[in-house]
C-alpha cells in the first residue's frame, strides 16, 4: 500500500493548505486554521520589522574577517565549532566556510526561560553535544551575547569537560553588556530587539538575510 503524508503550507489569509500526498499524486484541500486541530506554524508575534541594522553585505564581510582571524589563530589545529541552536545556525554555516582549515561541527540547544523578547537567565540544555570535547580546541559559536548569562552557563558546562582550549565567537554583542568574554565578536549592537540571520522572535524571521529591528506593538 502506498504511504501517504500531509504537507501543510501556510497561506497569507491565515489558512493552511493541506496537500495529502500519495506517491507523486497530490490532493489539495484547505483547512481553516482556527477550526483545525492539525499542527500549524506559530502565530506571528504582534509587531513589525523595522530598520536594517546590519546589511547582508556587511555581515558577509565581517564573517570573512572572523574566519580569517580564526584561520590564523588555529594553524595546524582542527577546531571544533559548537553552535548554539537555533540562533547561531546561519552564522555558523557561513563562518565554517570562511575558515580555511579543517573544522568539525557540533551543536547544542539550550532553552532559556523567559518571554520571547527577554531572557530570564535560567538555562537548560535541551540537546547536548555528540562529540567528546576533552582535549579539543573548541570554539563556541553564539548568535548574540545579551545579558551574557547563556554564555556564562555554557562556558562553565563545557569548561568542566576539559577541552584543550575554549573560545567564544559571537556574531553580535549587546552594547553595554559586561565583558562578553568573546575572543571573536562580530558587531556591537544597540539595545533594540533584533531578528534575522538566524535570530528570531518566537521562531519568526530567522530567514531574513540582514539583521533588522523587531518593533513590538
Ligand atoms: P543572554 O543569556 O541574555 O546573553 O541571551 C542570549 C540569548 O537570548 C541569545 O542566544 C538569543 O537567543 C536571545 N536574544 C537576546 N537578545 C536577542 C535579540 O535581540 N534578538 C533575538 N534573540 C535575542
Ligand atoms: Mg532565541
Amino acid at each position: 500500500m502506498a504511504r501517504t503524508f500531509v504537507v501543510l503550507r501556510s497561506q497569507p489569509d491565515g489558512r493552511d493548505t493541506a496537500i495529502r500526498r500519495e506517491g507523486i499524486a497530490g490532493i489539495r484541500h484547505t483547512i481553516d486554521r482556527r477550526a483545525a486541530t492539525v499542527p500549524t506554524v506559530s502565530d506571528v508575534p504582534a509587531g513589525s520589522i523595522g530598520r536594517t541594522i546590519i546589511a547582508a553585505d556587511d555581515l558577509a564581510a565581517r564573517v570573512a574577517e572572523l574566519g580569517a582571524e580564526i584561520t590564523a589563530d588555529y594553524q595546524g589545529r582542527r577546531p571544533l565549532l559548537v553552535g548554539v541552536l537555533k540562533g547561531a545556525f546561519v552564522f555558523m554555516s557561513d563562518l565554517a566556510r570562511a575558515i580555511d582549515l579543517p573544522v568539525e561541527l557540533d551543536f547544542m540547544a539550550v532553552s532559556s526561560y523567559g518571554t520571547s523578547t527577554t531572557s530570564s537567565g535560567v538555562v537548560r540544555i535541551v540537546k547536548d553535544l555528540e562529540t567528546d570535547i576533552e582535549g579539543r580546541d573548541v570554539i563556541l559559536v553564539e548568535d548574540i551575547v545579551d545579558s551574557g548569562l547563556t554564555l556564562a552557563y555554557l562556558r562553565s558546562v563545557l569548561g568542566d569537560r576539559r577541552p584543550a582550549s575554549l573560545e567564544i565567537c559571537a556574531l553580535l554583542v549587546r552594547e553595554g553588556a559586561e565583558d562578553s568574554g568573546a575572543r571573536y565578536a562580530g558587531f556591537p549592537i544597540p539595545p533594540d530587539f533584533v531578528v534575522g540571520y538566524g535570530l528570531d522572535v518566537a521562531e519568526h524571521y530567522r530567514e531574513l538575510d540582514a539583521i533588522r529591528v523587531f518593533e513590538p506593538e
